[in-house]
């Protein structure tokens, strides 16, 4: 069996900025590859752009600028997103590259040699848009069938391959490789077109309508069909960007990840383009489904695209990254919303994994003087053989059936699953064990008792060793989580190496390690916080603080799952001030938001309260409020806050709480 894995995203049209589109994809992409890395294959990830068209010539042309400037302008905005999201692509190709260019014009020439490319003249329904034309059938009122936009009759002389001349070796093809194209819906859906008579397929464009492209070979009149230049890149990639040729040594792909539109093109043209170069073919063309924003399709003129560069920005890239896998089953569409968004961080990132390792930590803290203690055999029982026993499963069997690409799979519904969202599920399967056994062991009963000395010892290893497989089986998806996972517990790890070439032991942590407990993974981003009004990422001592008996839950916790009461002592943990308002003004691009400049007596605070919607800045100005002072500081909207202003209201504020006597600004309120 190869031991390659070359796996491609689709070529990104550079005329239009980055969107949760693209970068869907290539996170995917990106987690593939770097679980392959991990299983020892010899990976090469290829992702780039795609800039020749008449898109990219139109959108040059609306910024006034020369295509090439253009292109060189936008790239940059792809290459900087895919390293703010971590993306391992080993190459980034760029069509407008001269040996990218040369290479599709070898390719042009071949076909030509061979008689596989004629020319004719043409007349049909051409689509702007999407670059094609129709035939009379498939145009329905005066509308592209695939963009809904108008088109226009169009009369040319253009070159043709004989796209037609392949039709039954492709269906065979299709038949006898199950695996070909993937989902099996979606093999279903490219059998159907071929039911249909293929036409044969024009690679040109009279450069009098289209000049931004690689000129023809054969005739300098014409340029390159942007798709014909586009899916050559999948070879040219690897003969000319890696310092050897090595065409050989990765093709025939792995896997061309693509979106379900532009489904037809790779499992069609692509395929039967090969065929005439005598070029073996992919081993999948795997389709993905499409993100929704909010229930609505995403589209500029509807003012909803999903902007990357933000969500990393204001969640980070491992968050948006687990979610855009963990909340769809790939091939599926999706919906994509803030609130499902932070839902996730809250539920499964921050009270999840990141409670995890932070109570891990804690009590490795408290009870082992912040060493990794040594386990007891003797001690062990059910609950650590039950931990033991899950880490190994999620590790070494359910991630490896979730990524599976295999051929040989017995199960059709098993091949090519590329079941990333059950990885997802099986990880937090065993970050959700391990939480419970943290609860079922109590280690701060034990450590109470010279006794249980080596069963304490044995649990907090335990607990240790689940996280060191959690960072293993994270690392594709959730990189720098894994890292800081691995800087916090101490671990001697290098998720370069082929760490799941073969089967994760249990056991492999080292007894004596020193943890270094830190920040919270994932801050936990509270929705609820009323008088703000806005999402609010609180620290980590704000998400926790030190109750009497489970020193790793938080006060806020126990009041959840208790009584809903606390007691006195935890009431006066809130240090409440009377703060008198020295300036207010309104947050930019806030409704809710304002900032407000407050006395406190012996210091000045800056606070930003979520009340716009209910004052005015001015009516504020000399305004007695009552403050939560020892609030740890605080965002909102990239504004500090150092404290929080209280207020009544349910959903909506009502107003502010004041006293009802004028008191020195900093005098305290209980
Ligand atoms: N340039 C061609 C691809 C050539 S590959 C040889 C192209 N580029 S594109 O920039 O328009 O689209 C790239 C990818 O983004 C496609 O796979 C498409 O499916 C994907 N998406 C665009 N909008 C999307 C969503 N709303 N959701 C998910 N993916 C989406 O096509």
């Amino acid at each position: 069996m190869s031991n390659t894995f070359y796996i491609t995203t689709p070529i990104y049209y550079v005329n239009d900025v980055p969107h949760i589109g693209h970068a869907y994809t290539t996170v995917a992409a990106d987690v593939l590859a770097r679980y392959r890395r991990l299983t020892g294959y010899d990976v090469f990830f290829l992702t780039g752009l795609d800039e020749h068209g008449q898109k990219v010539q139109e959108a040059a042309a609306k910024a006034g600028i020369d295509p090439q400037a253009y292109c060189d302008g936008m790239a940059p905005r792809f290459q900087n997103l895919w390293k703010r999201l971590n993306i391992s692509n080993d190459a980034f190709i760029r069509t407008t590259h001269p040996r990218h260019q040369q290479i599709v014009q070898r390719a042009l020439q071949t076909l030509s040699d061979k008689k596989l490319i004629y020319r004719a003249d043409y007349t049909g329904w051409y689509c702007t848009f999407d670059e094609r034309f129709w035939t009379e059938k498939d145009v329905v009122d005066g509308l592209c069938p695939d963009c809904r936009r108008p088109v226009e009759q169009l009369s040319e002389s253009n070159y043709f391959f004989r796209m037609s001349q392949y039709q039954t070796a492709l269906r065979n093809h299709i038949a006898s490789h199950p695996q070909y194209i993937a989902p099996s819906s979606r093999r279903n859906e490219v059998l159907g077109f071929l039911d249909k008579p293929l036409n044969d397929l024009s690679i040109s464009r009279p450069k009098s309508r289209l000049s931004w492209g690689i000129e023809l070979p054969f005739d300098t009149n014409y340029v390159t069909y942007v798709w014909f230049d586009a899916l050559v890149n999948y070879l040219s990639g690897p003969e000319y960007l890696l310092p050897t040729p090595s065409v050989n040594r990765y093709w025939p792909a792995t896997l061309h990840l693509v979106g379900k539109d532009i489904l037809t093109t790779h499992a069609v043209y692509w395929s039967t383009i090969l065929m005439a170069l005598e070029l073996p073919l992919p081993k999948t063309i795997f389709a993905h489904g499409w993100w929704t924003v909010n229930g609505e399709k995403m589209s500029k003129s509807r003012g909803n695209v999903v902007d990357p560069y933000a969500m990393v920005d204001e969640f980070g890239a491992d968050a948006f990254r687990y979610f855009l896998l963990r909340e769809v089953p790939f091939g599926h569409d999706g919906d994509f919303s803030r609130q499902a968004l932070i839902g996730r961080i809250n539920s499964d990132l921050a009270n999840g994994l990141g409670n995890l390792l932070n109570r891990t930590l804690t009590l490795i803290e408290r009870f082992s003087h912040g060493v990794i203690p040594e386990p007891v055999a003797a001690a062990e029982t059910d609950l650590d053989k039950e931990l033991q026993r899950t880490a190994l499963s999620v590790v070494n069997e359910k991630l490896r059936l979730a990524f599976q690409l295999s051929t040989k799979a017995p199960v059709e519904s098993e091949q090519s699953k590329l079941a990333l969202n059950q990885a997802l599920e099986a990880i937090w399967g065993l970050v959700q064990l391990g939480n419970q056994y943290i609860d079922k062991t109590a280690a701060w009963t034990l450590a109470k008792r010279p006794e249980d000395q080596a069963r304490l010892h044995t649990v907090l290893y335990h607990a240790t060793e689940a996280l060191r497989f959690l960072s293993v089986a994270l690392y594709p998806f959730t990189p720098e989580t894994s890292e800081e996972m691995k800087r916090q517990l101490g671990l001697v790890l290098n998720f370069s190496k082929p760490l799941l070439a073969g089967d994760l032991q249990w056991g492999g942590l080292l007894p004596g390690t020193k943890v270094a407990k830190g920040k919270a993974l994932f801050p936990r981003i509270d929705i609820t916080a009323k008088t703000q009004g806005e999402v609010r990422v609180m620290t980590p001592d704000q998400q926790s603080s030190d109750p009497k008996e489970d020193p790793t839950k938080s006060v806020a916790s126990q009041v959840e799952s208790g009584t809903g009461q606390i007691s006195m002592e935890d009431f006066l943990k809130v240090q409440l001030k009377a703060a008198k308002v020295l300036s207010a003004e309104r947050v930019p691009k806030s409704e809710k938001l304002l900032k407000l400049q407050v006395d406190l007596g012996n210091e000045q605070r800056q606070i930003v309260a979520g009340i716009g919607k209910r004052y005015e800045p001015d009516q504020l100005i000399g305004r007695q409020v009552v403050i939560v002072a020892n609030l740890k500081p605080a965002k909102l909207m990239g504004v500090e806050s150092q404290g929080m202003v209280l207020a009544a209201g349910d959903h909506e504020v009502g107003g502010l709480v004041t006293i009802l006597e004028e008191v020195d600004p900093g005098t305290k309120v209980k």
